[in-house]
């Protein structure tokens, strides 16, 4: 015997009703948590350009960030400082951003990233006597699978690198995910600007630096980042100026 409680009309009634109720709920929690997500965004972005800069394993991201770097941002023609706000910088999408950015020609395009911004946001870490001991550069470029960021650590002479640290990226864990492993990182400190990503061993070579091996391609890809942003194309124009000791 069927009773009322089961018509297909009443069925329909409670699943158009459950599903709204979901939507609701799965809408409400996203627009509240936006800001909180946002929040997370910038503070991960801090904390990576503060192990570029030294510091590691950081409680206080954001009063550590406030204390120990200076961002600023550059005019990437000619490398000279602009009035411009950092955070409104965001790394993944202000490319696309047709009134701050352009269309890299393809011939110029070594990193694979297609776009660029007109200006960048680098970051001046200082020592304890205040003076600008590292300068941090916001990096990205094609690996394998996709556009890998990072941040590039120079020395205040703009030719010595101290670190190398990427925070995303769509490479291989255990291959091209490599490039966040501290064992290799580490081998980049010291080494000199230019330098070349090589099959096999770099050895004590300053301008040398061992590739991933099962990761030829992601290692070609931080190559070909490496040699874009530090070229004319890139950041070549504000290294210029620091290497003059434009930095202090
Ligand atoms: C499932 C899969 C994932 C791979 N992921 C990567 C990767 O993230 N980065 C990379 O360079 N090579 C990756 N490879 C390997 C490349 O196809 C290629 O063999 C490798 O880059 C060559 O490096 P080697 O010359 O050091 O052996 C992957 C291969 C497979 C089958």
């Amino acid at each position: 015997m069927s009773s009322n409680n089961e018509s297909i009309g009443k069925t329909l009634g409670v699943v158009v009703s459950l599903c709204l109720v979901c939507a609701v709920v799965v809408s409400v929690a996203s627009v509240q948590l936006r800001p909180l997500q946002q929040a997370n965004k910038i503070q991960d972005v801090q904390r990576n350009i503060l192990a570029a800069a030294g510091f590691k394993d950081v409680k206080d991201v954001e009063a550590t960030f406030k204390a120990n770097i200076e961002p600023r941002v550059i005019d990437m023609k000619t490398g000279e400082y602009v009035d411009v706000d950092h955070s409104s910088f965001d790394f993944e999408s202000t490319k696309y951003d047709a009134a701050r950015s352009f269309a890299i020609p393809k011939e110029d395009d070594l990193a694979g990233i297609q776009r660029m911004t007109h200006n960048s946001p680098v970051y001046l870490a200082k020592d304890e006597s205040g003076q600008v001991s590292t300068v941090i550069l916001p990096i990205q470029g094609y690996g394998l699978w996709g556009v890998m960021f990072g941040f590039l650590a120079l020395d205040d002479d703009g030719q010595t690198i101290k670190a190398i640290q990427f925070y995303k990226h769509n490479e291989t864990a255990g291959l091209g995910g490599e490039i966040q492993n501290p064992k290799w990182t580490a081998t980049w400190n010291g080494k000199q600007l230019p330098v070349d990503i090589v099959k096999g061993t770099a050895g004590d070579n300053e301008h040398k630096i061992d590739g991933l091996s099962g990761a030829t391609l992601t290692s070609n890809g931080v190559d070909n980042t490496i040699d874009f942003w530090t070229s004319n194309k890139g950041f070549g124009p504000f290294l210029a100026k620091v290497r003059k000791g434009a930095l202090n």
